[in-house]
């Protein structure tokens, strides 16, 4: 085994564990792995950061061709804010097409690589080894989201947080390009009723199984 790359896939919604279970594969696998979200959290940082409205396509662009994937400030790109901000930019096609060859230049790795995001098995990497699609309720998303931000001054009632999961799920799955959607060829895992170890075990099966059969 291990002779070929294993590229895993891992799209779904927003608080899906989709995150978690990506970095839980890589450390499992010995694999590298990109988060895909900073990458348009990171454009619609950069373009704050400039002065720019979120809708100036053009210094969209501009701000996505100039990332350093490996030097994405990590801190200052999570939280709701900048992950609406992010969705924003990701509607943009231009952008969309700025970020391909970077994401496709790190699926390339020799051992393989794990990436999470939205259309990953259905853009990035059509040909994945495995292309798993993490998914949860919107109520237990929300709840998830909502317990992580309780400690956090300031923090939005459990509404809000379902209002801004659902407002988000509308924008990454109604985009025309590129929308959050099973690839057909994906495996569902969903997490409503899972904790992150049933679901990294529920996620090997899958990936062992592929493995035993591909050779990778
Ligand atoms: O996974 P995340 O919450 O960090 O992603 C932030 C936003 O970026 C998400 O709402 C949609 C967009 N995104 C995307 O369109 N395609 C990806 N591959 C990853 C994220």
């Amino acid at each position: 085994m291990a002779s070929y790359p294993l590229v895993l896939a891992i799209d779904g919604p927003a608080a899906s564990g989709k995150g978690t279970l990506a970095r839980r594969l890589a450390a499992q696998y010995g694999l590298p792995h990109l988060d895909t979200g900073l990458l348009y959290r990171a454009t619609a940082r950069a373009l704050l950061d400039q002065g720019h409205v979120l809708s100036d396509v053009n210094a969209a662009v501009a701000a996505a061709e100039a990332l350093d994937a490996a030097h994405l400030p990590e801190t200052r790109l999570r939280g709701a804010e900048m992950g609406e901000a992010a969705s924003v930019v990701a509607a943009m096609p231009l952008v969309r097409a700025a970020l391909v060859d970077l994401q496709r230049r790190f699926a390339r790795a020799p051992v393989g690589a794990v990436l999470d995001g939205r259309d990953i098995g259905t853009v990035i990497c059509p040909d994945a080894t495995v292309k798993l699609f993490v998914t949860a309720s919107p109520t237990v998303r929300a709840a998830r989201r909502h317990k992580e931000l309780a400690s956090q001054p300031g923090a939005p009632d459990f509404d809000t947080v379902l209002a801004d999961i659902r407002r988000r799920d509308a924008r990454d799955s109604g985009r025309a390009d590129a929308p959050l959607k099973a690839a057909d060829d994906a495996v569902v895992i969903d997490t409503s009723a899972l904790g992150i170890d049933e679901a990294l075990a529920a996620a090997m099966a899958v990936i062992n199984a592929r493995r035993l059969a591909s050779g990778a």
